[in-house]
C-alpha cells in the first residue's frame, strides 16, 4: 500500500515538475521571441528614420498600394514614430535611434498649442512624455505642461468631460469618443507635475462620465456619445469607424481596456480595475475573437471571417494586459499572458510581421484604420507599430 502511495506521489510530482518546465519553456521561448522582435524593429525603423530625414516637418504615416503616406504633426497620429523610437532607445540604449527619436519629437512640438481637437494627449504622451521619462530634458516637461493646458480648454464643467471633435455640429451637440480614454494620461501628468489638481478633476471626471454612458451590460462599448450641452446627459449613441451604432469597434474596445487599465495604476481607485477586468473579459471571450487573439475589425462584422483583422487593436490589447496581469489575482493574471503570448507570436510572425526594407519600414502589417470608408484597410499604421513595441518592452521587464 505504501509502495502504491509513494508512486502515485513521484508520478504527481514528475507530472507538476514537467508542466511547470513546460511553462518556464514557453515563456523562454517567449522571451526569445520579444529579444527578436525588439532588434528587428530597431533595424526596420531605423531605416524609417533615414527615410524621412530630409523631408521636413514629415512623419510617417502609413504605406499604401507601393507608396509612403506620410502626414505633419497635424494628424492624431504624429505622437507615435516618435514614441516608438524612444521605446526603442529604452531598449538598445543605440545613439543613433536616440538622436533620431530627438528629432522626430520636435517635429510634434507645435502640437503643444492644439486646442481644435483632443488627440493632443496621444501626440505629446507618447513623443514627449517618454522622451521625458528616458532623459528627464526639462524642456520636454513644458511642452507636456502647455499642451496638458490646451487640452483643458476642451473640458466644460457643466458636460464634466474633455469634447473630442468640433465637427458635424448640426449632429453632435457635444461628441465624445471612446478613444478619449487615452488622453487622460497627460492631464494626470501633469496634475502631479504642475501641483494644480484641476487636472485630475478633468480626468477624474472624464473616466467616470465615460464609464457611466459610453459602456452597455456587458462592458462593450459604443463610439461616439454625443451629450446635450444643457442637461450634460447623452442625447446620441454612434459609431464614426465601427460597423454599426450596437456593434463592438475592436479599436474603440481596446482604447476603453488601456484606458481603465492605467487609470487603475495611476489612482488605485478599485472602480477602474474592475472596469478593466470586465472589459477584459468581454474581449478574450468573445465567441468572434479568433483563436491568435488578432480580432477582427469589429467584433459584429457581418462577414466575419472573411473580412480584416485589426492588428492595432491586438496591440493595444496586448499591452494593456501586460500592465493588467500585475494587477490582478494568479489565475486571472496566467489567463491574460495566455492572450498575449499568442497575441506576440503572431504578431511576430510573417503574416504580421513585415521582412526587413518592406512595408515602407513600418513593423507590421494588416491594421484597419477607418473600414467603413475604405481608409486605410489592410496596412501598417503608426499606433499598431507603437503599441506592439510597449507591449515588447512591457514584457522584457517583466521576464527581468
Ligand atoms: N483615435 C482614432 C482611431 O483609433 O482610429
Amino acid at each position: 500500500m505504501k509502495t502504491i502511495f509513494l508512486y502515485i506521489v513521484s508520478i504527481a510530482v514528475l507530472v507538476s515538475c514537467t508542466h511547470k518546465s513546460k511553462v518556464e519553456e514557453s515563456n523562454e521561448t517567449l522571451k526569445a521571441v520579444v529579444k527578436n522582435a525588439l532588434n528587428n524593429s530597431e533595424k526596420q525603423y531605423l531605416l524609417m528614420a533615414e527615410k524621412y530625414i530630409a523631408k521636413k516637418d514629415s512623419l510617417p504615416r502609413s504605406y499604401e498600394s507601393g507608396k509612403d503616406i506620410s502626414s505633419d504633426s497635424r494628424w492624431w497620429c504624429s505622437g507615435f514614430f516618435p514614441g516608438s523610437l524612444w521605446y526603442l532607445y529604452e531598449n538598445s540604449k543605440n545613439p543613433e535611434i536616440l538622436k533620431y527619436a530627438k528629432l522626430y519629437t520636435d517635429r510634434v512640438e507645435r502640437e503643444k498649442y492644439t486646442t481644435d481637437n483632443h488627440d493632443v494627449g496621444f501626440m505629446l504622451y507618447c513623443s514627449f512624455g517618454n522622451g521625458l521619462r528616458l532623459t528627464g530634458d526639462e524642456h520636454y516637461k513644458e511642452v507636456l505642461l502647455t499642451g496638458a493646458k490646451s487640452l483643458a480648454t476642451r473640458y466644460r464643467p457643466n458636460v464634466g468631460l474633455i469634447r473630442s471633435w468640433d465637427w458635424n455640429k448640426d449632429k453632435w451637440q457635444y461628441p465624445v469618443i471612446i478613444d478619449n480614454i487615452m488622453n487622460l494620461e497627460l492631464m494626470l501628468w501633469a496634475a502631479n507635475n504642475s501641483g494644480d489638481s484641476t487636472f485630475k478633476e478633468i480626468a477624474i471626471s472624464h473616466a467616470n462620465k465615460t464609464m457611466e454612458h459610453h459602456f452597455r451590460p456587458d462592458y462593450s462599448s459604443y463610439h461616439v456619445v454625443s451629450y446635450d450641452t444643457i442637461t450634460g446627459l447623452p442625447h446620441l449613441k454612434q459609431t464614426h469607424q465601427g460597423y454599426s451604432d450596437e456593434s463592438s469597434w475592436s479599436r474603440g474596445q481596446a482604447w476603453g481596456l488601456y484606458g481603465y487599465t492605467y487609470l487603475y495604476r495611476e489612482t488605485r481607485d478599485s472602480k477602474y480595475l474592475e472596469q478593466a477586468k470586465n472589459i477584459a473579459n468581454f474581449i478574450i471571450h468573445h465567441p468572434r475573437m479568433p483563436k491568435d487573439y488578432i480580432p477582427y475589425w469589429d467584433f459584429d462584422a457581418p462577414d466575419i471571417p472573411d473580412t480584416s483583422r485589426d492588428a492595432s487593436a491586438a496591440c493595444i490589447i496586448a499591452s494593456a494586459l501586460v500592465e493588467l496581469s500585475d494587477f490582478v489575482d494568479a489565475d486571472l493574471s496566467k489567463e491574460y499572458m495566455v492572450v498575449v503570448d499568442k497575441q506576440i507570436r503572431t504578431l511576430a510572425s510573417p503574416e504580421y510581421t513585415a521582412n526587413p526594407g518592406e512595408n515602407g519600414c513600418f513593423i507590421l502589417k494588416n491594421s484597419a484604420g477607418g473600414y467603413p470608408f475604405k481608409s486605410e484597410v489592410d496596412v501598417p499604421l503608426t499606433y499598431a507599430d507603437y503599441y506592439y513595441l510597449e507591449a515588447l518592452m512591457r514584457l522584457k521587464k517583466k521576464f527581468k
